[in-house]
């Protein structure tokens, strides 16, 4: 296999604190060994034509980025293989791709995403095009690896807002249920979660029952919330429900019918169904706080920054030993944190969701050992 000189790096799916930090691990990596690394825009989106013109990253470049939320070269949920051009009709333009890498005389591509970017990253690896993978996603959903870029920043916001909603719930004595993102796994909601100390965590792996809610809130709170009040009582609660969380016999309740490039709905607004249950079928007030995106906002946690430089600098190392169509692994988090080297198409199809058995207690509605 002929030495890498020229890659290309980007970034797709939803944006994550610790992408900038892997990319400038790449760069600082790949300088290294005498690789030239180019910035493509907007995940695969760049790859079509019309091309945009990359971004030459040295390290002069990107020497702050380690420091930056988000991602600065953007992301999108382009999805090549599957395109609708304005007759609305499907294209796969993943030729386009293969022949634009081409152009831009890439030897490989480095493809930071979750499941959709990397099942991208695959298909075009089956047509040829050297590509390593880096694991970036809060939902921390992804299969083959421990740790996915952002999950940990996403945990810490998630958890200082759990930490807020006290006052006001306590103050008015209501119910705060606060949806957190995650799609189908439940890591994010239970961790944040226990991290918060909320009372009842709800998780897609395990499917809820309303009747069980009202009976632990009850035990609670009591009959009713507010003054005269028993002092030993508290005042409020505090319920964190995974988007992708369903009752037993409900369904999953998405922001409206449409899909993305990927066939994923948007899934959302469990949390204002459960508020506006808890509202009509027992004595108590509620309220509802959808997080949405500010979860995956802000200045990538240290874990994220660690995680990120050590994914990119892995990733240059895999492409300068021709180790291609791989997705760089992480077993154990940082500092305790070895990585490896597994192959994309073997991570994909699957998700790596909440190992109910483990951590789940499926009638505390919370983690396993740690009674609220
Ligand atoms: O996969 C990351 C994620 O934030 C999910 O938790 C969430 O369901 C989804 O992306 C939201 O999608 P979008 O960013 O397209 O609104």
């Amino acid at each position: 296999m002929a030495e890498a000189q020229r890659i290309g790096v980007l970034t797709g799916g939803g944006d994550a604190p610790g992408l900038n930090p892997a990319i400038k691990g790449l760069v600082y990596r790949a300088s290294e060994l005498g690789i030239e690394v180019l910035g493509l825009y907007d995940g695969w989106r760049s790859m079509l034509d019309p091309l945009t013109e990359p971004l030459l990253l040295d390290r002069g470049k990107v020497r702050r980025w380690d420091r930056d939320g988000g991602t600065n070269l953007g992301s999108s949920r382009t999805n090549p293989f599957r395109t609708v051009s304005e007759e609305g009709v499907r294209v796969d333009r993943s030729p386009e791709v293969v022949a634009n890498i081409e152009k831009l005389g890439l030897d490989a591509i480095v493809a930071c995403g979750g499941e959709d970017t990397l099942g991208v990253a695959a298909r075009l690896s089956e047509r040829g095009v050297s590509v390593v993978g880096i694991p970036k996603t809060i939902d921390k959903d992804l299969a083959g690896t421990d740790y996915t870029l952002g999950f940990d920043t996403a945990l810490r916001n998630v958890t200082e807002v759990i930490e807020r909603s006290r006052t006001p719930a306590g103050s008015h004595g209501w119910v705060q249920v606060i949806e957190v993102m995650g799609r189908h796994a439940g890591h994010l909601a239970l961790w944040s979660g226990v991290a918060g100390q909320a009372d009842l965590i709800l998780i897609p792996e395990h499917p809820f029952r309303y009747e069980k809610i009202y009976h632990h809130l009850k035990d609670r709170l009591g009959d009713t919330i507010g003054y005269p009040r028993d002092s030993e009582r508290p005042r409020y609660s505090v319920i964190v429900v995974a988007e992708g969380a369903y009752a037993e016999d409900g369904e999953l309740i998405t922001v409206d019918d449409r899909h993305d490039a990927f066939g994923h709905a948007r899934l959302g607004g469990i949390g204002e169904v459960l508020a506006r249950r808890i509202m009509s079928e027992t004595p108590y007030e509620a309220r509802s706080a959808m997080l949405g995106h500010p979860q995956r906002g802000g200045t990538p946690s240290p874990t994220d920054r660690i995680m990120g430089l050590m994914f990119g600098s892995f990733a240059a190392d895999a492409v300068a030993n021709g180790d291609f169509g791989k997705l760089v692994s992480a077993r154990g988090v940082a500092p305790a944190c070895d990585l490896s080297l597994v192959s994309i198409s073997s991570v994909l199809g699957q998700i790596n969701t909440v190992d109910v058995d483990r951590y789940y207690d499926t009638e505390r509605y919370h983690l396993k050992g740690i009674g609220m």
